[in-house]
């Protein structure tokens, strides 16, 4: 199959056919041990954060890296002439002229597909607003599929803030491809956001609940969400439901033995440091793969 992703944009999920993301798995299973590769030797990544990261800016540089390019980052926008008022256009136009494509996190919906449209080189998206995280979707169905050898008949509980978590949006129009079922877990004021239901009501079941207890014993996966404090319009309403849900040894009591446990971090205290020694916790697999799976992504991007 000719790479099905050489020059293409990551902005949304919803852009990649089933067919597309198994071809990037399957890429990212050839080259899991894979050293000394220097298949990117003389790109450049330009990393471009104007929201605070942690995994995805360093996967990112470490994937590059990993494969002999380097990249070049404007991660304190405060020390950059945005602070003097420069556009995101104009910020956009000059990277472009010094790297090979574009890393973009902006606290705007929409940002992405913007910056896409006026760039001559690739642009992936690594969280726009409350919309999507597309590579970070692309990592969890990898995880899940290395963990669980499946990505169908699996049910998979959702638990958090799905209102403003990005990840969530992604991961579930990822998951759209496959016959795996959604349970949806959140406080009612933090349940999901209805242009997602209306669009996906006809290809993947999805159930809602207010409390992970209803629906623990049935799950094979349990992926968690912190609250998204930081997109609160009101703290009064970050208030209500601070510290309402938590998953620890108690309540994985009642789980079946295999459920697996993921979390795209930063955690702010859902699950418990407890479980972590445990073999249900998988979030630091998952921050591997991350960095694996974001490398074989830029190849592909990057290569023909
Ligand atoms: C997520 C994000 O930025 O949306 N972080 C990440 O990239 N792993 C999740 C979050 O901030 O809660």
């Amino acid at each position: 199959m000719a790479n099905p992703l050489y020059g293409r944009n990551v902005v949304s999920i919803k852009d990649f056919k089933k067919s597309e993301l198994e071809y990037l798995f399957e890429q990212v299973d050839a080259n899991f041990d894979a050293s000394n590769r220097n298949d990117l030797h003389h790109n450049i990544l330009g990393l471009l954060f104007f929201e605070p990261s942690t995994r995805t800016r360093l996967s990112f540089e470490s994937a590059i890296t990993s494969l002999g390019g380097n990249s070049i980052s404007l991660a304190e926008t405060n020390l950059s002439s945005i602070e003097k008022g420069e556009n995101l256009t104009d910020t956009i136009k000059t990277l472009e002229q010094y790297v090979n494509a574009i890393v973009i996190r902006h606290s705007m919906e929409g940002s992405a597909k913007f910056a896409a449209e006026i760039s001559n080189v690739p642009i992936i998206n690594a969280g726009s607003g409350t919309e999507e995280h597309p590579t970070q979707a692309m990592l969890d169905l990898y995880t899940i599929k290395k963990e669980k050898d499946t990505l169908d008949n699996l049910e998979i509980g959702i638990l958090g803030d799905l209102k403003y978590s990005r990840t969530v949006y992604s991961l579930i129009y990822a998951l759209s491809h496959y016959s795996s079922k959604i349970h949806l877990i959140s406080p009612p004021s933090l349940s999901i956001r209805n242009d997602l239901l209306v669009e996906l009501k006809d290809k993947i079941s999805i159930h809602e609940y207010d409390n992970v207890e209803e629906v623990i014993d049935e799950l094979d996966i349990l992926y968690v969400t912190r609250i998204q404090k930081e997109r609160f319009p009101d703290m009064q309403e970050y208030q209500n439901v601070q510290g309402s849900y938590k998953v620890d040894s108690k309540l994985l009591e009642q789980s079946k033995d295999n459920l697996i446990l993921m979390h795209p971090f930063p955690r702010t205290g859902e699950i418990a440091s407890e479980l972590d020694s445990t073999d249900k916790a998988k979030y630091f697999n998952q921050i591997k793969y991350g960095k694996l799976l974001r490398a074989e992504l830029l190849r592909l991007v990057l290569t023909e």
